[in-house]
């Protein structure tokens, strides 16, 4: 039997740790640069008004405390999110946390927030200020007060905000499930933000009460002033192998249930708020059926934790082979089946 990377062999969290160390070392990722298929003119797409060079962005909770967002840009990404930032350093919940669940190319996490919090970001971001128009930062927290000022310390840094209410392991976060709540928060947070402003949100499952009650949120989101959403967070999940009991599913069983949910949204929004689609995104074939389904950009993780740093690079250069057989020049073209490609 083949022996499997040394990287699959250390436990989730050490090989997260080990892969971001290496991602830190200043230089050699700049290397990927005039080969990542990134900046082809073809692939540049406009979210809410923020400009970026491909619609493949890092979602967040890859580079937490935003420590290394400028060597995954180099990968290819079209941008990257950092964050959650909270306005305190969290431990998060106790291990194990992190559970991988390869032969569904899976996650199942419980983290729970762990970061160095705000002020460590912040010194991160000013790091990377030249990269900033193409990083986003997903800000959270359970009091109103604490969001408004992680929103307003990193907001010059940074080409967007998004708004994350929808970790399935934080307690506390639920609050802003509530219509009343959520449009305080944002409210609060619209009257003092001078960059576009994203809200993630928790999946919605399909015929059921809880469908309507997201979609609530949805509305309530662009009424009080978001100028995009993020279609959405990790879907909650009991598992004895969490320390915590439950936490959230990542990876490749969440793309049917993306792409349905795109499809919710943008027959709700009718182009009044831009859209991030995020939830099991693998190939360019996705990319193309979530941007068809009305998406602008996608985020993705998990897949990057199993396929490698090269993702990024393949979609793109995939993505625009199949504008090439569709016979269009850019990816606001993007529409209908995908075509198919030998
Ligand atoms: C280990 C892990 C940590 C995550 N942390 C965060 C986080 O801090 N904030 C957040 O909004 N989403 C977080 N997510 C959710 C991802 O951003 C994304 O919404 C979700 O994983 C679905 O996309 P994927 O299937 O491409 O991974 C996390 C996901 C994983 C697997």
């Amino acid at each position: 039997m083949a022996a499997r990377p040394l990287i699959f062999r250390l436990s989730p969290e050490s090989a997260h740790a080990a892969t971001v160390t290496a991602l830190g070392i200043p230089g050699v990722w700049n290397a990927f640069r005039p080969l990542n298929g990134a900046e082809n003119a073809r692939l540049a797409t406009t979210v809410a008004g923020i400009s970026f060079p491909n619609p493949v962005g890092l979602a967040a909770g890859f580079d937490k405390d935003c420590r290394v967002l400028g060597s995954v840009l180099h990968l290819g990404f079209g941008f990257a999110t950092g964050g959650t930032v909270t306005l305190s350093a969290r431990p998060g919940n106790p291990r194990p946390r992190v559970v991988r669940v390869p032969d569904r190319k899976a996650v199942m996490n419980s983290l729970g927030f762990p970061g160095s919090g705000l002020e460590a970001a912040v010194r991160k971001l000013q790091k990377s200020r030249k990269y900033s128009d193409r990083i986003l930062v997903s800000i959270s927290g359970t009091i109103e007060d604490e969001v408004v000022e992680c929103l307003t310390r990193t907001q010059g840094l940074v080409s967007g905000i998004e708004l994350n209410v929808s970790s399935p392991n934080t307690s506390g976060l639920r609050v802003f499930h509530e219509p009343g709540r959520l449009r305080g928060l944002i409210e609060g947070l619209v009257a003092v933000k001078n960059v576009p402003l994203f809200v993630k949100l928790p999946p919605w499952m399909r015929n059921k009460e809880n469908r309507r009650e997201m979609l609530k949120l949805v509305e309530t989101a662009v009424d009080a002033g978001v100028d995009g959403v993020v279609v959405a967070n990790t879907h909650p999940i009991e598992s004895s192998r969490l320390s915590v009991g439950n936490g959230g599913l990542s990876g490749a069983p969440l793309f049917e249930h993306t792409e349905l949910m795109i499809a919710d949204v943008q027959a709700l929004l009718q182009g009044n708020a831009d859209i991030i689609a995020c939830g099991g995104v693998t190939t360019a074939e996705q990319v193309w059926q979530l941007l068809a389904k009305g998406a602008s950009a996608i985020q993705l993780y998990t897949s990057f934790v199993y396929e490698g740093p090269g993702l990024p690079s393949r979609i793109n250069r995939r993505l625009v082979k199949l504008m090439n057989v569709a016979g269009i020049t850019t990816v606001d073209e993007i529409s209908g089946p995908v075509p198919s490609v030998r």
